[in-house]
């Protein structure tokens, strides 16, 4: 880990915060009779999606997509490629997709406008982190774990090409 990288948010708050979370979408969504069909973005959400998934009630329904939109470095390309690891069955369900990080808010823009597309019922965003103020493209989040500033941010799922993910912090590169 570069020596530069201090910690923004310790494993310990991240998850109070998932508990609290899962609390809030336990009473939101699961007393339905329509229950949510979660759709993790991969890579970057994996840990945070199965950490949160766990703590709901019951055996939540959840997909894998994975999202492509960075060449490689820190910012994305704005164009993402969306490749669905498991058929997610959109068209009339409440869809929860789960994110690590809205920062431009492109992605997430993408992936709201795909699964309309694909006559979903309802379609809501829950991420780990938002960064408001590189927000290009505005989207509706119903539960965000935190707001961090404009830094670029590891660990915990996150990566700088590949690298970094599995540290249980997030961290900033300064
Ligand atoms: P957006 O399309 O600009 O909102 O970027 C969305 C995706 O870029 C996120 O889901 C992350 O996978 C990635 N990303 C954005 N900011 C960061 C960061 O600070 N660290 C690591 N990944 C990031
Ligand atoms: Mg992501």
């Amino acid at each position: 880990m570069p020596s530069e990288a201090a910690v923004l948010i310790p494993a310990l708050d991240l998850q109070r915060r998932r508990h609290e979370l899962a609390a809030r979408l336990s009473e939101e969504l699961h007393r339905e009779a329509e229950p949510p069909v979660y759709v993790m973005v991969l890579e970057g959400a994996r840990v945070f999606a199965e950490d949160l998934l766990a703590l709901l009630p019951g055996q939540p329904e959840a997909r894998r997509i994975r999202v492509s939109s960075y060449a490689g470095g820190r910012e994305s390309s704005g164009a993402p490629r969306i490749e669905e690891l498991d058929a997610v069955p959109a068209a009339g369900r409440n869809l929860v997709i789960l994110e690590d990080i809205v920062d431009t808010g492109r992605t997430a823009r993408c992936l709201i406008e795909h699964f309309a597309g694909m006559h979903a019922k309802s379609i809501s965003l829950v991420s780990m982190l938002s960064k408001p103020a590189r927000r290009v493209v505005d989207v509706p989040l119903l539960h965000w774990g935190f707001e961090i500033p404009d830094r670029f941010v590891i660990g915990y799922g996150m990566d700088l090409d590949g690298e970094y993910r599995e540290l249980p912090e997030v961290r900033v590169l300064t």
